[in-house]
């Protein structure tokens, strides 16, 4: 009885995780919020929910039917999409004729943040979707934003004595589709799926037993100004105040910023967060930190010689 569990279990794992995704790409395109950014204000979402991949008219095939080109991360060619070459022989020009058919394709299977609600400065000067510089992490650095405020990577902690991490208490994420995160303002309604807004992970300093804020507020109406004078101002001037708005914004190299947190030595204290042992334990040994910090370029073993 307890070899059959054993097997079973063991099925069950791969049939989860490997028999639907047979090529891979869920293990990164699973994630709400995962988005390229495309232009200065247009960004493209790069999530594919499984269960609605699987039940549209493709999803039987996997992904590399169409996705032939994708063979490496960073990907290249990965925007090459043929038809035409093994399928839709017999209606290829109506498929041609109709122009947004290849543009909406994964519409209804795409997850993404839409909106942040928060009194955050950061958001007053920056994106939505702020990372844009290194393509290979940036999208998993986006997806981020969404469960946990600027300051809880961003803080230069040494100016602090004392810092805790603990969820704000509104939920300020605001999803198109399903939202990612475990929580769902886990202080008032724990686990409250129905709504596609989640509370984020913030920061606080440690003041004589109390949880202070790190954010001034007075912050928020300065930056404001700021914009509104931005062009007047000479370029010591700006640098100078902007300077002043980033006293206590640090930058960390790559290799170092995921393991802060998926790492035996996490700042982040996941119990004491209300993670469960295993959600914990998979946090801080996730391996996809590997194929970001491991690998310049990370090859998909199994797609060579197919
Ligand atoms: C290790 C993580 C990872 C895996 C595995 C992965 N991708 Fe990606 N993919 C990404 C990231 C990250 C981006 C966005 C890169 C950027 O920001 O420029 C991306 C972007 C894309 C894009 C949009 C790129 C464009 O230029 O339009 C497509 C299409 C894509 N992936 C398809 C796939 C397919 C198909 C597979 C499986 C064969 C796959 N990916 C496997 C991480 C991954
Ligand atoms: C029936 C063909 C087909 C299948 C199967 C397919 N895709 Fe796509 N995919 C496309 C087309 C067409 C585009 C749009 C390309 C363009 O805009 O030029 C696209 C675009 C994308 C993009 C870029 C974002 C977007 O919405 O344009 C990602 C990421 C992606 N696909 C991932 C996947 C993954 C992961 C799978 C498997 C779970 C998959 N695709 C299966 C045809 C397919
Ligand atoms: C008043 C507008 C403004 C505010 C407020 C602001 N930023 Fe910035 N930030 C900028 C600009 C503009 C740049 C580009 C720097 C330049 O042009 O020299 C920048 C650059 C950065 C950089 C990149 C630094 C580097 O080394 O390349 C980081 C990281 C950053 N900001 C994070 C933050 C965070 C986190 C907050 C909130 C605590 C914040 N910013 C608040 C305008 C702002
Ligand atoms: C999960 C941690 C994390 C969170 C949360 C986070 N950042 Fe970053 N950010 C980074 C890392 C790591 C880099 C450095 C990337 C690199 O070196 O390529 C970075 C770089 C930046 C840059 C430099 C530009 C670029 O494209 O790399 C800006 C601007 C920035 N962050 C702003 C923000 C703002 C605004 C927020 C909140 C909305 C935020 N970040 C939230 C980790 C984070
Ligand atoms: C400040 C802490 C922090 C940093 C830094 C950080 N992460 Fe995370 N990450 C989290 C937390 C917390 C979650 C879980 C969110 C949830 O489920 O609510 C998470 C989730 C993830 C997930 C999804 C796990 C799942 O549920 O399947 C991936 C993938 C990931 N992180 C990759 C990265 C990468 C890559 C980096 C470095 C660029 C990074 N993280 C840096 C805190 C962090």
């Amino acid at each position: 009885m307890l070899l059959f569990c054993i097997i079973k279990l063991f099925f069950l794992g791969i049939s989860e995780s490997l028999a639907e995704d047979k090529d891979g790409c869920l293990i990164c395109h699973r994630y709400p919020g995962l988005v390229q950014i495309d232009s200065s204000t247009r960004f493209q979402p790069l999530h594919i929910d499984e269960e609605k991949f699987m039940q549209s008219p493709h999803g039987q095939g996997g992904c590399r039917q169409c996705h032939q080109a994708v063979v490496k991360v960073p990907h290249t060619g990965a925007s090459q999409v043929d038809c035409f070459k093994e399928c839709h022989q017999e209606d290829k020009e109506d498929i041609q004729a109709e122009t947004n058919a290849m543009k909406y394709i994964h519409k209804f299977e795409q997850s993404y943040i839409e909106q942040i609600n928060d009194a955050s400065v950061c958001g007053v000067c920056h994106k939505l979707y702020p990372h844009s510089r290194n393509n290979l992490v940036r999208a998993f650095i986006n997806m981020h934003t969404g469960f946990l405020h600027c300051e809880v990577c961003h803080l230069k902690r040494d100016k602090f004595n004392q810092l805790i991490y603990d969820w704000s208490e509104k939920e300020n994420t605001v999803f198109h589709g399903r939202p990612f995160g475990t929580f769902f303002n886990p202080k008032s309604h724990q686990g409250d799926v129905a709504t596609n807004s989640i509370s984020r992970i913030d920061v606080f300093s440690m003041e004589k037993g109390r949880k202070q804020p790190v954010r001034n507020p007075q912050d928020l109406e300065k930056a404001k100004i700021f914009l509104s004078v931005e062009k007047q101002l000479s370029k010591s001037d700006r640098k100078q105040k902007l300077d002043e708005f980033h006293k206590n914004t640090g930058r960390k190299e790559i290799s170092m910023a995921c393991n802060e947190c998926h790492s035996g030595k996490s700042i982040l204290d996941y119990h004491q967060l209300g993670f469960n042992k295993e959600k914990a334990g998979y946090l801080k040994n996730i391996n996809i930190k590997g194929l970001v910090t491991k690998y310049e370029v990370f090859y998909f073993p199994h797609l060579f010689g197919n």
